[in-house]
């Protein structure tokens, strides 16, 4: 598959996804980064990777989409909505990580930090992360894969956010793996 990262901030998930791709872990190519935020770092990983980036307010998104070939798209932190065009053409090729065990924390305005203080004021036992379908609904894709872990010690949402975020990197790069293998 030739694959399109959406990104809006750090990119540490986009940073796993480049390094799988680079230790031949999934064969799918990662053609084109794209951020509606020109400075994302995420945009930054991708320059050293050699990656080619696209910031939103530069052009029309979906040219550059199909001028590149990209027939797969992975939201990494992405926090904008995606239109219903984008979402039309690439119906069934766009997946999301999200920071919790979805259905549960997720939809409109849980993103980031937000989540695992949720997930912590309300004393969860075991949090996680998800990767869906992307839809029209936030959050609200089919679900493909998910990664479950006790976090009963865990003294802070902080504590939660960083031992969940290891989960996403696993996860989604196994997400990759077996959507590319027709797994999912
Ligand atoms: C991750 O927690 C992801 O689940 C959520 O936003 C965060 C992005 O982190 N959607 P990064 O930009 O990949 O480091």
């Amino acid at each position: 598959m030739k694959i399109a990262v959406f990104v809006s901030g750090s990119g540490t998930n986009l940073q796993a996804l480049l390094d799988a791709e680079a230790s031949g872990f999934f064969k799918s190519e990662i053609a084109l980064v794209v951020s509606n935020k020109a400075d994302a770092y995420g945009l930054e990983r991708a320059k050293k990777a050699g990656k080619k980036t696209f910031f939103e307010g530069d052009g029309d998104l979906l040219d550059v989409l199909e001028d590149e070939g990209i027939d797969f798209i992975v939201l990494a932190g992405y926090l904008k909505i995606l239109g219903e065009e984008l979402l039309r053409r690439y119906r069934g090729r766009i997946i999301n990580i999200h920071p919790s065990l979805l259905p549960a924390y997720g939809g409109k305005g849980m993103y980031g930090l937000k989540v695992h203080e949720a997930v912590f004021d309300n004393r969860e036992q075991r949090s996680g992360a998800t990767v869906h379908y992307v839809n029209e609904t936030v959050d609200g894709g089919k679900i493909l894969i998910q990664s479950s872990i006790d976090i009963s010690r865990l003294r802070s949402p902080e504590e939660i956010q960083q031992t969940v975020i290891v989960l996403e990197h696993e996860l989604l790069k196994t997400a990759v793996r077996f959507c590319e293998e027709g797994i999912l």
